[in-house]
């Protein structure tokens, strides 16, 4: 009995020790198990327990079972307490956490195209055009059959479309599907600018790309003519290029949804003679363009025999290559961070 009451204090100081040193709840589990459990030292005393006399296990146990009890609550004490330290110790880690501090060390910066269209949106709402957009996925009659290019119209051909498996859904091939949704939903005058990503199936090299932008322009109204598509085009190239003297060229063309069908180019920005970007010619090629086909009103419920206006379409990668003498097209959507820091 003497010896049983030695090693309980003994057992007592040891858990003391033990529980003080502990520092995580892993620790507090070790010590749980060593004492409470089903083989620890609790036990190991209970099984002595049985040998003793009825009087003295009457004075006995419940000493045992006042250091179990004693045991458990302190265990469960200490825990909660580690527990609260650690996350007063988080808590004060996120408060000495100054995000304002990294602000001017992020690296980063806007993308050439995220410049290109805040200019083009500025140039396009200072004369009085709104911005609209439509869906990548489109249906052939908004890609196609609203914008005067029937089933089996050659015009077809030239776009090479990324057909879904669903029949009758693509990729849009260009931003011209905006002209069919803006009209069929409003009545002119209607002036309306539509950047966007387009898709055509092709393989890719330094000037195409299978993905890539676009933006449509048009306007419709009473007694519009090509001179105010003209007088358009060229204010905006030389808004565009930075250059209040800058010249277009207009060539006729040929798409299904304009008559007539005008291909426009800008004066070569960076030469008077002749370069290497212009290809020594003096000018470069920028938009389709040309009046709205009557049929594509029609398609849309706006009364051709009231009505007329201007279309042109341009895509983005071209502009911004020349703009900013970008010279392969796949850099554009590239991932790389070296690239991006550089077109930024
Ligand atoms: N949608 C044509 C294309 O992707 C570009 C275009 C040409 C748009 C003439 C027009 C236009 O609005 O009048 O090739």
């Amino acid at each position: 009995m003497n010896s049983l009451t030695t090693t309980l204090e003994q057992l007592k100081k040891s858990f003391h020790l033990a529980l003080e040193k502990a520092s995580d709840a892993d620790q507090i589990e070790e010590i749980r198990i060593a004492f409470l459990g089903r083989n620890g030292h609790i036990a190991a005393i209970m099984d002595q327990l049985k040998e003793l006399s009825l009087e003295d296990k009457r004075s006995f146990g419940p000493l045992v079972n006042e250091f179990k009890t004693m045991a458990q609550d302190a265990l469960n004490n200490k825990k909660s307490r580690l527990e609260h330290e650690v996350i007063t110790q988080k808590l004060q880690t996120f408060k000495d956490f100054d995000v304002s501090a990294y602000t001017s060390h992020i690296p980063g910066s806007l993308h050439v195209y995220t410049h290109l269209i805040r200019k083009i949106q500025d140039i396009f709402i200072s004369m009085g055009y709104q911005e609209a957009q439509g869906p990548e996925v489109e249906t052939d009659y908004y890609n196609f059959g609203a914008l005067n290019i029937p089933d089996n119209h050659p015009a077809r051909d030239t776009h090479d479309t990324f057909w879904l498996t669903t029949p009758g859904l693509l990729m849009r091939t260009h931003t011209s599907t905006v002209q069919i949704r803006t009209m069929e939903n409003s009545q002119p005058p209607i002036a309306i600018f539509a950047p966007g990503r387009t898709f055509r199936n092709e393989a890719t090299d330094a000037t195409h790309d299978f993905q890539f932008m676009q933006v449509e322009g048009f306007l419709i109204d009473t007694d519009i003519s090509i001179s105010h598509l003209l007088a358009t085009v060229q204010v905006f190239l030389q808004e565009v290029f930075e250059r209040k003297d800058l010249n277009i060229r207009v060539l006729p063309d040929f798409f299904p949804f304009v008559e007539p069908g005008l291909q426009i180019s800008a004066q070569c920005p960076f030469c008077s003679s002749g370069c290497s970007i212009c290809k020594k010619t003096g000018w470069i090629e920028i938009m389709g363009a040309g009046m709205v086909h009557p049929n594509v009103l029609k398609a849309t419920g706006i009364d051709p025999e009231k009505y007329s206006g201007f279309a042109f379409g341009f895509g983005l990668a071209r502009l911004a290559m020349i703009k900013y003498g970008i010279h392969d097209i796949r850099l554009l959507n590239s991932t790389q961070i070296e690239v991006l820091e550089q077109l930024g």
